[in-house]
């Protein structure tokens, strides 16, 4: 039985911004019901779904802040939740990154960095909380200080970092470095300074004792320019510690046999009652109710990755095709303008809403058809196996995790039962199209859509074997 404290910016139900939540929220559980004794430290934000009140346990000086540490569980199971406590950093409305408007906290390098020094108490086990851990699993820049200022310990314990996306570093102005007051020791280039600024995730990546990334093609990606924005080198340079480890997903959250959001639940043998979901999708989303018109959906965060661009390219030709078109997502303004005038000019055709919400989420991947992954990378991705799960086929681009866990559908992968979505490989509007265009037959073909249905959702997407996984890294580390 190892000990393991696990550093997350966000935790699923706590507080949610993306597929980091889902991994915080349900690897612990998996961890845990392994025989692991795991509990998870996380800011006290103030947007924080608090099902049961934090509980005081002490106060640890830090950095000349008086920091309250908070216990509280995540709902359902019994692992331990620690919440770093500090009013004057956490207690705004807004996100983990962003206020209220959508702007970047202005101080949240000093928000981080206070946190990662309270990890590093608490692993220590100079918190007063009596319980010191044999691992520290680190997620992400939010965290990356911990492997560095740990590394300056005796006696400490091992520390992992887990990459869930290159593309933010928290990179900040040398003169953070100064105002933080971080160790002199750790300013070169081989530990956080990066071309003369302070590189939060270079402090995992430079001194943590294992990495991993969320899949095992993300994990080759980044070791290359296109993928590892301006670091490729140093991953390059620690490939012998460095795996990819594919995320699995709460199978109790994403069921559509036990699903709450859903109006009709089902199964692989139950196929037909899916048709019950679209229906009240549709009437919701004001689309002409119509069992026989593909549904695509797509839900994810606007942003650059999630490949919006090469969707939007592809909207004038889609509407002239038979099919229907939601999408769920919030982030750039202008592609939610752009989004919002195709909904107004097509509503028989497109159906937009722009938000955050988890209900109609589940709905989505209850009544679609097909569920759209164009992204231009993808460290995993989760909604492309909550689809599979929910018979709702993917289309992906062939990248990071959607290459891992979607096996296109050809004439070798349908005769060994193994097909499950489609994939395409170029980041252009035309190879995306193409994809949609090949779905849309096969759709029409019943016995073939439902043999595709059912490979997609016998597929063992849950946590086990990748929490084996990490467990064997606790192990040799
Ligand atoms: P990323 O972490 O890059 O955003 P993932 O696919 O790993 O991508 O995870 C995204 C998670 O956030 C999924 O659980 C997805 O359902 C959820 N999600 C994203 N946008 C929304 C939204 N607008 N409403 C509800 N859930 C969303
Ligand atoms: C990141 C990635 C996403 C991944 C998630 C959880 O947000 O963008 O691909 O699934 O982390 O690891």
């Amino acid at each position: 039985m190892k000990k393991i404290l696990f550093a997350s910016s966000e935790t699923h139900p706590l507080i949610k911004t993306g597929g980091l939540a889902d991994v915080a929220g349900s690897l612990p559980i998996a961890l845990s019901e392994l025989g692991q004794e795991v509990r998870i430290i996380m800011p006290n934000y103030q947007g924080i779904n608090n099902y049961e009140p934090g509980r005081y346990l002490c106060t640890v000086r830090v950095n000349n802040c008086d920091v309250n540490i908070l216990e509280t569980h995540l709902p359902n199971s019994g692992v331990i939740v620690w919440l770093v406590d500090y009013p004057p950093f956490f207690n705004f409305p807004g996100n983990p990154y962003v206020d209220e408007a959508g702007l970047p906290w202005p101080d949240i390098g000093d928000r981080f960095a206070l946190f990662c020094r309270i990890v590093v108490e608490v692993a220590m086990d100079r918190a007063y909380l009596n319980w010191k851990p044999d691992v520290v699993h680190c997620n992400d820049w939010q965290t990356g200080l911990v492997p560095a200022l740990l590394s300056l310990e005796h006696h400490r314990p091992a520390t992992i970092f887990t990459i869930h996306n290159m593309a933010y570093q928290g990179v900040f102005p040398s003169t953070t470095y100064t105002l933080l007051n971080l160790p002199g020791q750790l300013w070169n280039p081989n530990g956080l300074e990066y071309h003369g600024m302070l590189s939060f995730i270079k402090g995992g990546l430079s001194f943590a004792d294992r990495i991993t990334t969320v899949s095992p093609t993300y994990a080759e990606e980044i070791q290359k320019p296109e993928f590892g924005y301006g670091l490729e080198g140093l991953l390059a340079y620690r490939r012998d510690i460095l795996s990819g480890i594919i995320n699995g997903i709460d199978t109790s959250v994403w069921n559509p046999s036990t699903d709450a959001h859903i109006t009709q639940t089902y199964s692989a043998d139950s196929l037909p009652d899916k048709k019950l979901n679209k229906t009240v999708l549709q009437q919701q989303l004001g689309l002409p109710i119509d069992a026989e018109t593909p549904l695509f959906a797509l839900i994810g965060r606007l942003v650059d990755q999630k490949g919006i661009d090469l969707v939007l390219s592809c909207l004038p030709e889609m509407t002239h095709l038979p099919l229907q078109f939601t999408l769920l997502g919030s982030g750039d303004k202008s592609v939610e303008l752009k989004l919002l005038n195709f909904a107004r000019l097509y509503p028989e055709k497109v159906a937009i809403t722009i938000g955050y919400d988890e209900h109609l989420a589940h709905q989505i991947e209850a009544g679609a058809d097909m569920f759209l992954m164009p992204s231009r990378f993808e460290p995993c991705g989760l909604n492309q196996m909550y689809s599979q799960r929910y018979g709702t086929l993917p289309i992906v681009r062939k990248t990071g995790g959607l290459a891992d866990t979607v096996v296109d559908t050809l004439p070798g992968s349908m005769a060994d039962g193994t097909a499950s979505g489609f994939v395409f490989s170029d980041a252009v509007p035309a190879a995306l199209l193409e994809a949609i265009k090949r779905s849309l037959v096969l759709f029409d073909n019943k016995p073939v859509w439902e043999k595709l249905q059912r490979n997609a959702m016998s597929k063992d997407f849950s946590w086990l074997n990748s929490a084996n996984q990490y467990m064997e890294l606790y192990r040799e580390i």
